[in-house]
C-alpha cells in the first residue's frame, strides 16, 4: 500500500515536472515568435514558470532528502541540475536587457534548455529510483 502511494507520488513529480517544462517551453517559443521588444506578459509568464518549477523541483528535492540523506552522486546531478537552471536564468535575463550582447548568449539560452530538461530528467530518475 505504502509502496503503491509512494509510486503515484512519483509518477506525479515527473508528470509535474513534465508540465512545468512544457510551458516554460510554449512560452520560450512564444516569446522568440514575438520578438524583441519583448512582451512584457508573455516574458513574465515565462520567467515566473521557469520560477515555480525551480521551486517545485526544490521542494521534490528536499522532502526525497527527508527520507534518507543524498549519495554524492545524486548531489551531483542536482548541482549539475542548479547551474543548468541558473544558466538559463543568466543567459535569459541577458538576453532580454537593451544593451547589445554578443550572439553567443541567445544561442546559449536556445541550447541550455534542453541540456536542462535531460539534466532534470536524470536527477528525478536517479532520485526516485534510490535502494
Ligand atoms: C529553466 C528555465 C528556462 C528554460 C528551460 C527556458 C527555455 C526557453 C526556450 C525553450 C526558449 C525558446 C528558444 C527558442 O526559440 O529556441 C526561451 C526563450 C527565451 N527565454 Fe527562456 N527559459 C528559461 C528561463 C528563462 C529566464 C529565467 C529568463 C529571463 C530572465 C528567460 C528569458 C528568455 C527570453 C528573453 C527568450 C527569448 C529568446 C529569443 O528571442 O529567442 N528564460 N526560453
Amino acid at each position: 500500500m505504502i509502496q503503491a502511494i509512494e509510486m503515484s507520488i512519483n509518477q506525479l513529480r515527473f508528470v509535474g515536472t513534465g508540465v512545468f517544462f512544457l510551458f516554460i517551453f510554449l512560452s520560450g517559443f512564444w516569446l522568440s515568435h514575438s520578438g524583441k521588444p519583448y512582451s512584457s506578459m508573455i516574458f513574465n509568464i515565462h520567467k515566473l514558470i521557469a520560477l515555480a518549477a525551480g521551486i517545485f523541483l526544490a521542494i521534490t528535492v528536499s522532502r526525497i532528502h527527508q527520507v534518507a540523506p543524498l549519495s554524492p552522486v545524486e548531489i551531483t546531478a542536482i548541482a549539475v541540475t542548479v547551474l543548468f537552471f541558473a544558466g538559463n536564468a543568466a543567459t535569459g535575463g541577458l538576453s532580454s536587457i537593451d544593451k547589445p550582447m554578443p550572439a553567443a548568449v541567445l544561442t546559449m539560452h536556445h541550447i541550455l534548455p534542453y541540456l536542462t530538461v535531460l539534466s532534470t530528467a536524470v536527477t528525478l530518475y536517479l532520485l526516485v529510483n534510490r535502494k
